[in-house]
């Protein structure tokens, strides 16, 4: 079977180098010359644990390709995914711009029986604008070639994305024929091997859930944020709450860890599309609404806590960060609640010096030299007046307290993400801030 791959970002990558090692010849398509190059040199654009052996692999084996020529990746292609960026609009809305021109060119391109497959994350009723783009371009060349659409939604995680996509909970696909359907479970067939489903349904359907199954999630992390508020001011526990509500089935143990707010290229922008597609058709997600502005909130609660520790006053203080990736396993720093909390410290007057295990190009890239770039995580520490930990990377969970001590110029730690316990650092002496946690002074 032979299939390509519109857009080589982070979904058209991964699903292309996972669809090859099942023994699929995927040609990747992607504009951006300089990116294919670097990639049929065996570069790859993005930070994903095991992508790079995975794609050296099936290059190799000649069953990955990586091409800018759409025309080309489409000779024999039984479906074309189409996996090209969505960026929101200023009102929130999805730019379909990069999906239309796709579905134009395969238009113009289209040679026998193709199921086109729309991977993006896009609003509900783009798959009938990409049948209609495509169609369009048939009139023009005044052909007939038959054709189907399919909306195959992807719920990978960033840092986890090869074995999400290797071994999915489920594979959600909406499609208009039986055709389609058979050529979808055919290539999806070997990652169902561990008995999970792939659900059919219609294309508006489909194009839905992956919205609401993020709006959902994202749902989950501000409902527990918000508990966790209320948590400090009652006296309450946030950790041993979430251990109380989460061994309920029904709620479920996974997403409800209280932190310094969602952040990354999905939720943010997904739960705003969803908040806008409603308001379109004369709706109002009322709920959602709520999610985004208390993690908007959330963002900035650890920043505010600083700010409450020193009367008001940050400026002079040196502040070091630990972890600038909206969360661990990735370089990504789209929307991370680090970007929130340095623009309001640096505001304020403050210093910031950072280390990230992976993130540290992005950030320069993104800050430029607003702030220090730490070469280990204790170096971030010399001379610091606090240390604020916003990502939880592996390697942060262990303290080397020595160290921080003959660094530091207080024993003070704020901890976004709860990965400390409040009795060791009472017992080392530590004035310690964390998030839905009775603070340790
Ligand atoms: C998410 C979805 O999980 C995935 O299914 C979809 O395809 C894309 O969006 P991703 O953005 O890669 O994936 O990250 P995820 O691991 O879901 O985390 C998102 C954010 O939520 C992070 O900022 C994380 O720190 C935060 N989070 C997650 C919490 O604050 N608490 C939690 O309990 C879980």
């Amino acid at each position: 079977m032979k299939i390509a791959v519109v857009g080589t970002g982070y979904v058209g990558l991964v699903s292309g180098t996972c669809f090859a090692e099942t023994g699929t010849i995927v040609t990747c398509v992607d504009v951006n010359e300089e990116k294919i190059s670097q990639l049929n040199n065996g570069i790859i654009p993005i930070y994903e644990p095991g992508l790079e052996d995975m794609v050296k692999r099936n290059v190799e084996k000649q069953r990955l390709f990586f091409t800018t020529s759409l025309k080309e990746a489409m000779v024999g292609a039984e479906a074309i995914f189409i996996a090209v960026g969505t960026p929101p609009d200023e009102d929130g809305s999805a730019d379909l711009k990069h999906v239309l021109a796709v579905a134009s060119e395969i238009g113009r391109n289209l040679q026998g029986y193709t199921v086109v497959v729309n991977k993006s994350t896009v609003p509900v009723g783009t798959a009938q604008k990409v049948k209609n783009a495509i169609k369009q371009e048939l009139e023009k060349r005044g052909v007939e070639v038959p054709f189907d659409i399919a909306s195959n939604p992807e719920f990978l995680k960033e840092g986890n994305a090869i074995e999400d996509f290797l071994r999915p909970d489920r594979i959600v696909v909406g499609t208009e024929s039986e055709e389609a359907q058979k050529l979808m479970s055919k290539l999806y067939k070997p990652f169902l091997l561990n008995g999970h489903p792939i659900v059919f349904m219609d294309l508006l359907s489909s194009e839905l859930t992956k919205y609401a199954a993020n709006a959902m999630l994202a749902t989950k992390i501000s409902f527990i944020n918000d508990i966790a508020n209320l948590c400090e001011i009652v006296g309450a526990d946030v950790n041993l709450v979430r251990k109380g509500i989460g061994s309920d089935s029904r709620i479920g143990n996974k997403f409800i860890y209280a932190g310094a707010g969602y952040g990354g290229s999905c939720f943010p922008k997904d739960v705003k599309a969803l908040i806008k597609t409603a308001q379109e058709h004369n709706h109002t997600l009322e709920i959602l609404q709520s999610v985004e502005s208390v993690n908007e909130r959330q963002k900035k609660v650890v920043y505010q806590r600083v700010k409450d520790f020193f009367n008001g006053n940050l400026q002079g203080k040196k502040i070091a960060l630990w972890g600038l990736s909206f969360k661990p396993n990735t370089d990504d720093m789209r929307e991370a609640p680090s970007l929130v909390i340095i623009e309001n410290l640096l505001k304020d007057g403050a210093t910031v010096s950072a280390y990230d295990p992976v993130a540290m190009h992005e950030a320069k890239r993104i800050l430029g030299d607003a702030i220090q770039y730490a070469a280990t995580p204790y170096e971030a520490t010399k001379n610091a007046d606090a240390l604020i930990l916003i990502t939880e990377w592996s390697e942060f969970r262990i303290i080397n307290f020595e160290e921080l001590e003959k660094n530091m110029n207080q024993k003070l730690i704020f901890d976004g993400r709860n990965i400390y316990d409040p009795e060791e650092m009472r017992e080392r002496g530590y004035v310690y801030y964390s998030i839905g946690r009775k603070p340790i002074k």
